[in-house]
């Protein structure tokens, strides 16, 4: 797939994950990716439900290809964005979880947690589950009874 032309990825941080939404930001566009970025755009405190809900709104409408949410641990966000049917949002803290979250869960959403994930770690989190196909097969019947499908 050529990721450049495809629906964008959308980025979203509070005040906790600002800094790692930079280093998420950058590694997409420098990967050929389209980013659109939902803030926040600065250190000031605000609420990780309203960009969380800002980003997942826009992966259900099909908006977006997939999102990224970055908090200070990843777990608000994740509660977010899991309120929203269709999305599945993962936390992962290591490039194995993440390609399970793809392979086995068609995770559309990963959540990073700058307080508790390095930059290198985050980075091979993210490459990790953008290159990771779902498998479909019987995982396909588990995700379609997510939503309370099959
Ligand atoms: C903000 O201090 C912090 O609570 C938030 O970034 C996140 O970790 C919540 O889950």
């Amino acid at each position: 797939m050529n990721a450049a032309s495809a629906l964008p990825v959308a980025v979203a941080s509070d005040h906790g994950g600002l800094g790692l939404k930079g280093l998420v930001v950058a590694r997409l566009q420098a990967w050929g990716h389209q980013v659109e970025d939902l803030g926040t755009q600065g250190t000031a405190s605000v609420d990780y439900p309203d960009f969380a809900a800002r980003l997942a709104a826009g992966v259900v409408a099909g908006r977006y290809r997939l999102g990224v949410l970055v908090c200070g641990t990843g777990i608000g966000m994740s509660i977010m964005a899991n309120r929203f049917r269709g999305v599945r949002a993962a936390v992962c803290g290591s490039a194995y979880t993440a390609r399970m979250a793809r392979a086995h869960n068609d995770a559309n959403v990963l959540c990073l947690g700058e307080r508790v994930t390095g930059p290198g770690e985050a980075e091979d989190i993210l490459r990790a589950f953008l290159d990771t196909p779902f498998e479909g097969g019987r995982h396909a019947r588990r995700v379609e009874k997510l939503d309370g499908q099959a």
